[in-house]
């Protein structure tokens, strides 16, 4: 096949499954995106000589736009095309890379996958000359994966059929591409999955339905180093903050949904992965206000399907590190059975603690879970992830979690996995100052940690975690922010990103 310079097939793959369509023709190709850094240079020679050869004059007029394309990042040029090479193709898109940082890069991927979004387009992508590193191209295409979300439950509509296939185009054989292109897919995958539980509606996914999520999801996984033990009913006898706040919906009342990944190997770390999974949080009797914030509380298990999506992608990765995500699954209601605020409950471990706020409802939970690692799985990391206070949006918008560890190693390594894996977090501090807010009376801690007035309802939900881990290395991350996305833009839908899946892959990937 007659081809530019640039353009030499080297590897495919598709979003929809895991099957390499090696071998496809070009002929088959429907769309074409090329990646362009401002040196146009070398982009230009190298479509002039294509074109030379396609006999396309069109293309060599609407060449002369050129100069008002800056190629900065994901500004796209659309030139119409006739050529022989692509017989289908009539659009080639240019999208500019800018600064080729990884941000200009996923702004570049994010915005071709718009362009070709529910097209169900076989696209073919020629990227720049200077996109040396597999990590690079595996950016943009994970990038161009995330854009191409879309989830409803209209009766008519299967958007997943719609999904653009891609190729890559590559100018050579680039060392590494290939695996690097399968993971930048189990990954996209795995954030559409949380994505997908996050928009359900929480008359569909109540803790039961999580529970069965998981255990097919595992079973679907076929792989012998995953099990899955769903705790229920007389079983949550020692997880005080779970039936506290489950039981104001006993039908069918709280999970707790343990997925272990042990994969073979010694001397493996173990991180212990605890998601927050509200199903729906009405605030309970302290009922939320004002009532429009609580349409976006069926995103409040974020955390529970961000652990259990990401667990399931480390054994499809087959990464050596052992992974127990605990999903700490009930509906905080408004019922006869739901708590009070002012009731006392008894935490894992035996720590009691007075209830204040029953909105306040995550941290207890989460408080279960954390202990339970702590006490019962001996783990060198525990980590968990939730849609914990309205604070941590105030303080850092929706672009960056709060991260609270002890540890700054931890911490500068989380940091550098957010940089990389485009969700990133901020170290917030653990202020041992404002300690004296969980002070109660009458149990241990209260749970609000609203005594003394410091506000900072973030800092102090971390330091009442904190009160549950033990001497373990910890991280707490809150996702209130994150989680959910209030703008249809680039990576993102309106509503759940499927924060964490990309940082904790690339954290716990890189131990
Ligand atoms: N799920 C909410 C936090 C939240 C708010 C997540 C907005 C996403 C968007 C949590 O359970 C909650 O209600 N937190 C309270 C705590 C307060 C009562 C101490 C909050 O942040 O106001
Ligand atoms: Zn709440
Ligand atoms: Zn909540």
């Amino acid at each position: 096949m007659p081809l530019i310079d640039l353009l030499s097939l080297a590897v495919e793959k598709t979003s929809t499954s895991a099957k390499s369509r090696k071998g496809i023709g070009f002929g088959q190709i429907d769309a074409l995106a090329i990646g362009v850094t401002p040196e146009k240079k070398m982009a230009k020679s190298a479509l002039s000589e294509f074109l030379g050869k396609s006999g396309s004059s069109e293309l060599e007029a609407e060449m002369g736009k050129w100069p008002e394309f800056a190629a900065k990042a994901g500004e796209i040029l659309e030139i119409t095309y006739s050529g022989e090479n692509f017989p289908k193709v009539t659009r080639i898109y240019l999208v500019g890379t800018g600064d080729s940082s990884r941000d200009a890069i996923r702004k570049a991927g994010a915005a071709i996958g718009r362009k070709v979004k529910l097209s169900g387009k076989s696209v073919a992508l020629g990227l720049p000359k200077e996109f040396t590193a597999s990590k690079q191209i595996s950016t943009f295409v994970s990038a161009l994966l995330l854009s191409q979300y879309t989830w409803n439950l209209k009766s008519e509509s299967d958007p997943k059929k719609k999904v653009a296939h891609l190729s890559i185009i590559a100018e050579r054989e680039i060392p590494s591409l290939e695996a690097d292109l399968e993971a930048a897919r189990i990954v996209s995958e795995a954030v559409w999955n949380t994505r997908d539980l996050v928009h359900t509606p929480s008359n569909i996914k109540n803790p039961e339905y999580l529970a069965k999520f998981a255990k097919s999801a595992v079973a679907k996984a076929k792989n012998s180093a995953l099990t899955v033990h769903v705790r229920a009913g007389k079983e949550l006898a020692e997880f005080g903050g779970v039936r506290a706040v489950g039981n104001s919906s006993p039908k069918p009342g709280p999970r707790v949904i343990e997925i272990s990944y042990k994969p073979r190997g010694t001397k493996i770390p173990h991180v212990v992965i605890v998601g927050k999974g509200i199903t729906f949080d009405t605030g309970g009797i302290s009922l939320k206000r004002p009532y429009d914030t609580m349409m976006a509380m069926k995103s409040d298990m974020a955390g529970a399907a961000a652990v259990m999506s990401t667990v399931l992608a480390l054994a499809e990765l087959g990464v050596k590190v052992r992974v127990t995500a605990l999903m700490m699954c009930a509906e905080n209601a408004l019922s006869a059975t739901s708590q009070r605020p002012s009731d006392v409950i008894t935490h894992f471990g035996g720590k009691t603690v007075e209830v204040l706020n029953t909105d306040a409802e995550g941290r207890l939970v989460l408080a279960d879970g954390l202990a339970y690692a702590d006490l019962k799985l001996n783990p060198d990391y525990i980590v968990d992830i939730a849609t914990l206070t309205g604070s941590a949006t105030l303080g850092l918008g929706r672009q960056y979690a709060a991260m609270y560890t002890r540890n700054q190693k931890v911490a500068k390594k989380l940091y550098e996995s957010g940089e990389i894996s485009g969700d990133r977090v901020w170290h917030m501090p653990l202020i041992d100052d404002y300690k004296s807010s969980l002070h109660s009376d009458i149990a241990d801690i209260n749970h609000t940690a609203d005594k003394d007035g410091f506000s900072a309802g973030s800092v102090t939900a971390a330091l009442f975690l904190e009160e549950f881990v033990g001497k373990r290395t910890w991280v707490h991350l809150d996702i209130a922010g994150t989680g959910r996305s209030e703008v249809d833009a680039g990576e993102y839908v309106k509503g759940g990103t499927g924060f964490g899946v990309r940082l904790l892959t690339e954290w716990i990937s890189s131990l």
